[in-house]
């Protein structure tokens, strides 16, 4: 399937794009995961590779069709090793973009051996987990890119931009769940993408396709 025409906007741009949720294992059989099917970062992984970019998708677990020799996959479970990953990619990186359900949190422990089922109640300690796209902020360099996304269920542009500022994102891509079908598990997304120079941008609903290849127009316009 083809739904834009073939270019070389980004040819020879170097690639980040982590996508999909990630699992933190509670013991050898349980997790603590999310529902993000991964489906908006491979879109945009394919829209930027078919317009010339070399990109490597670091993406949690989850099913990713690639079609396009110049996406390359890396297959990662948890926060610290989707974050392990993208480190030690990103000094050669032109773009990032940050398309992950990242978990916030981790079990402290994990267990050796399958918990054992007990008392009436159970708890499980968590601890934050490493911000990928603000450890790479800091990092960022000039003539790099970081892209981020923010999903937010209340004030949505004030926090979409807060995290803009904190991340040290040039641009943030805001997912709406406002209207229907858009989002988690759907085919379609409904976004706001926020610059930093305080412009703002609304799209329609639209494919996850046709919104990669608005969020990359975005980015064109910063290359
Ligand atoms: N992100 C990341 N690493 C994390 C958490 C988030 O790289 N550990 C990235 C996401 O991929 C996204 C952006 O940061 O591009 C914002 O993620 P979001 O979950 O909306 O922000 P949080 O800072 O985790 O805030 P909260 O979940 O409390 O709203
Ligand atoms: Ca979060």
């Amino acid at each position: 399937q083809q739904f834009f025409t073939k270019s070389s906007r980004f040819e020879g741009k170097r690639v980040i794009v982590t996508a999909g949720p990630t699992y933190e294992s509670i013991d050898p059989v349980r997790f603590i995961g999310n529902h993000s099917s991964g489906k908006m970062g491979l879109a945009i992984a394919h829209a930027l590779a078919n317009e010339g970019a070399v990109v490597r998708l670091v993406a949690g677990p989850g099913d990713y069709v690639i079609h396009s020799d110049r996406v390359q996959l890396t297959k990662v479970q948890s926060a610290d090793d989707m974050y392990a990953e993208v480190e030690r990619q990103y000094t050669d990186t032109d773009i990032a973009v940050f398309a992950a359900a990242v978990a916030d949190y981790k079990p402290a422990e994990v267990a050796d051996q399958k918990i054992k089922k007990t008392g009436e109640s159970m708890t499980i300690t968590l601890v934050k987990n490493k911000d990928i796209a603000a450890e790479m902020g800091q990092r960022k360099k000039a003539g790099q890119l970081n892209i981020g996304f923010a999903l937010e269920t209340e004030n949505e542009e004030t926090h979409a931009k807060q995290k803009l500022e904190k991340k040290n994102f040039d641009l943030i891509v805001l997912n709406s769940l406002n209207d229907k079908g858009a989002g988690f598990s759907h085919n379609t997304n409904k976004i706001t993408i926020f610059n930093r120079e305080g412009q703002s941008m609304a799209y329609d609903i639209k494919s996850k396709q046709e919104v990669a290849v608005d969020i990359i127009n975005a980015i064109y316009d910063l290359v």
